[in-house]
């Protein structure tokens, strides 16, 4: 697959200067607590490894999986809008804590994350945060199915609380129309723009049939591709015959491992799956992002990368604030 074959080679696209000058950006979103901002290459004297650990298990999960890549990054999304980037999201139910956040949504790639800092842990213990390893891996993801590398600042540190209701307030719903995703964004300090540029992660990994049955059934939502609609219904039955845990590909229309602007070009043709993506052109302004992301593939790229660098700065814990865990599914004091 010439996704694998590209991944051999160095990323077509490396976007280190843009990523720079979206630090700056990012020193502009308040941290809600800890008192030092993130850095570049955070881990360089006390785990000079730290970064190429977490490439070198990444690589060969997404060459095994392909659809791994998406998993990450949707991981590392709902970490950052819960509770900031902390790891909350990977935290297992305890008899203290029944109901952490990853009880709320399912999610893929928990394994995953446990196995990365597992291999970490074995190179420098105790010294690279969870949240960090998610960063990492989810700026990963992009090189594997997506061709560009960026840098990811670090410097985070691992929270203690998750809480299963916190998800629903922070999450926004793909039944969401713009308004309402606008305002999710804004109060985790993310505008418009980043809005639309990363949804552009949309473009690879899974959905699920319930999540897109409610556009096809009982009538096509009128904002779809008619062609499109009537091919999905053969891959989502309607919901009464049960087939709403089905997974299906994000992207129907390309290669649905490639993390691209391709998403931009279904989103303006009405070919993607739910109310969340199709409102992006029901504003002129962010008709208008649509279609120039659409338009172009590398500047879609840098956007990418620095809107990921500014949702990565989303509420983090640093310097002394929270810990750095041991294992990535347990506090270090969870019983
Ligand atoms: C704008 C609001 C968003 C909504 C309403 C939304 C909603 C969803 C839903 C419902 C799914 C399908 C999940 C499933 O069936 O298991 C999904 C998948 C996904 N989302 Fe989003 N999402 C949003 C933004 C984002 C952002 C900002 C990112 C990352 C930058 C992202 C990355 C992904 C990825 C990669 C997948 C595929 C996951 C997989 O393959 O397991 N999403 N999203
Ligand atoms: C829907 O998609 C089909 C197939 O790609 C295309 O031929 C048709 O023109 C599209 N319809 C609209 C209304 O855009």
């Amino acid at each position: 697959m010439a996704m694998a074959t590209a991944a051999c080679r160095r990323p077509a696209v490396m976007l280190m200067a843009f990523a720079m000058a979206a630090a700056v950006t990012m020193s502009s979103v308040p941290p809600a607590s800890g008192t030092t901002t993130l850095q570049y290459d955070f881990y360089s004297s006390s785990c000079p490894k730290a970064e190429e650990t977490v490439r070198n298990v990444v690589e060969p999960m997404i060459f095994n999986d392909p659809t791994m890549g998406a998993a990450f990054i949707r991981l590392f999304f709902h970490d950052c809008f819960v509770r900031g980037c902390d790891a909350s999201i990977l935290l297992d139910p305890t008899s203290r804590n029944t109901q952490p956040e990853k009880t709320a949504i399912p999610l893929r790639g928990y394994d995953a994350v446990n196995k990365i800092k597992a291999a970490v842990e074995a190179v420098c213990p105790g010294k690279v945060s969870c949240a960090d390893i998610l960063a990492f891996a989810a700026r990963d993801s992009a090189v594997v199915n997506g061709n560009f590398a960026f840098a990811m600042p670090s410097g985070r540190r691992d929270g203690t609380a998750s809480s299963a209701s916190d998800v629903a307030r922070f999450i926004p719903s793909p039944a969401f129309h713009l308004q309402d995703l606008v305002d999710s964004f804004a109060a985790k300090g993310l505008t418009a723009d980043d809005l639309v540029i990363l949804s552009g992660a949309h473009s690879f990994g899974l959905t699920h049939c319930a999540f897109v049955t409610g556009r096809l059934y009982p009538t096509v939502d009128p904002t779809m591709n008619a062609t499109f609609a009537a091919a999905l219904k053969k891959l989502c039955p309607p919901p009464a015959s049960g087939g709403g845990g089905r997974a299906v590909s994000n992207n129907q229309v390309t290669d649905p491992n490639v993390l691209s602007n391709q998403y931009f070009k279904n989103v303006a043709a009405g070919e993607v799956m739910f109310t969340s993506d199709q409102t992006l052109t029901s504003r002129d302004d962010t008709k208008a992002m649509v279609d120039d992301n659409a338009a172009n593939p590398v500047a879609w790229m840098a956007r990418f990368a620095a809107a990921m660098v500014k949702m990565g700065g989303v509420e983090v814990l640093t310097g002394n604030a929270g810990e750095v865990r041991k294992v990535c599914f347990a506090t270090n004091t969870a019983s």
